[in-house]
């Protein structure tokens, strides 16, 4: 058996629920995020919602779908069950009530419960998701992270990065496709264009997810 089978066996080990395939959700699965017969509560989830963790920006723990990312991603010193811990890459705000409008412009699809902005602002967690760390744009793998920040942040960004308008992706409609136009640029927006109706990836996206 090769080493990297080996490791990739040991991951598998360490997961909480049965994981067969390999690499970051798919090796999660449908069943490591959501239970059919003993959910925790909000979107039938299969773990814990972390309460340990504080949000530095307003002091409180974290809660609604941040707080079961964090279920996973944090120490398990913080309540978390250490995968990828997330004070390891990122001191962006998370977890907030609402967003205040001089900071960031969020698409409104991309918020939620009446303004919400969560850990799913940023990332769309379904293995179905084909960019980079599950990104809500294509960042060519990490190598074009300002059209990534220019979705919430176009006054800070140059004008061709904003002007390209990163295609925003969403796993979340059934009925629709991939591609998700936020309401405030939906008339020059050419999404549903790009996107076909059957549901496949959109044209301005890979087809297979990318390790
Ligand atoms: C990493 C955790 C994770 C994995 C793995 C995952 N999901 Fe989800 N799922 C979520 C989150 C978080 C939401 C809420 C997303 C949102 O609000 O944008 C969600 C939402 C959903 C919804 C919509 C529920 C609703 O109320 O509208 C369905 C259906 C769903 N997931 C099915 C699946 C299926 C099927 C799979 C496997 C192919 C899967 N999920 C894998 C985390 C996960
Ligand atoms: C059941 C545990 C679990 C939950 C819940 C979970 N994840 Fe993960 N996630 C994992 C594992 C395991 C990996 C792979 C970690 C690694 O490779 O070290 C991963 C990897 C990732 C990655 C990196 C993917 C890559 O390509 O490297 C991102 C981004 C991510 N998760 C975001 C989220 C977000 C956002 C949520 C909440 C909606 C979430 N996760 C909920 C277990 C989970
Ligand atoms: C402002 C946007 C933003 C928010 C909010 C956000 N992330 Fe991320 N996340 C990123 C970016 C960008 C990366 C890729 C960083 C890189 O590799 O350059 C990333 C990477 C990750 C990774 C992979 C880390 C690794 O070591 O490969 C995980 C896991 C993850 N995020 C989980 C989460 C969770 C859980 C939350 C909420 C608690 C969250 N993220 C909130 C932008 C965000
Ligand atoms: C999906 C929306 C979104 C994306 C993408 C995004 N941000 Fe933000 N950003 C926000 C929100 C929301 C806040 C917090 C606003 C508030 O305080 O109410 C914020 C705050 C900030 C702040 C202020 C931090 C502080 O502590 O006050 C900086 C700096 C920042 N973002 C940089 C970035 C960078 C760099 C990127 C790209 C890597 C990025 N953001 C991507 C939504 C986003």
């Amino acid at each position: 058996m090769s080493f990297l089978k080996v490791l990739a066996l040991a991951a598998v080990a360490a997961l909480p629920l049965s994981a067969f395939a390999t690499g970051g959700h798919d090796a999660v699965g449908c069943v490591g995020c959501h239970a059919i017969h003993t959910a925790k509560g909000e979107i039938i989830f299969a773990v814990n919602a972390n309460k340990q963790v504080v949000n530095p920006k307003t002091k409180q723990p974290y809660s609604g779908t941040t707080a079961l990312c964090l279920g996973c991603h944090e120490e398990s010193s913080k309540g978390g069950q250490g995968y990828a811990p997330i004070a390891g890459h990122i001191s962006h705000p998370y977890g907030l009530a609402q967003v205040d409008a001089k900071i960031a412009k969020v698409p409104g699809e991309l918020l939620r419960e009446g303004g919400r902005f969560e850990c799913l602002g940023c990332h769309d967690p379904h293995p179905s998701n084909p960019y980079y760390k599950y990104l809500r744009v294509d960042t060519a793998k990490g190598s074009k992270m300002d059209a990534f920040c220019a979705v919430c942040h176009p006054i800070k960004a140059d004008v061709a990065t904003v002007a390209e308008r990163a295609v925003l992706f969403t796993s979340m409609d059934e009925t629709g496709n991939r591609v998700l136009a936020p309401k405030s640029a939906a008339k020059e927006q050419k999404a549903p264009a790009a996107a076909p109706a059957d549901g496949s990836a959109p044209k301005a996206a890979p087809a297979k997810k990318k390790k």
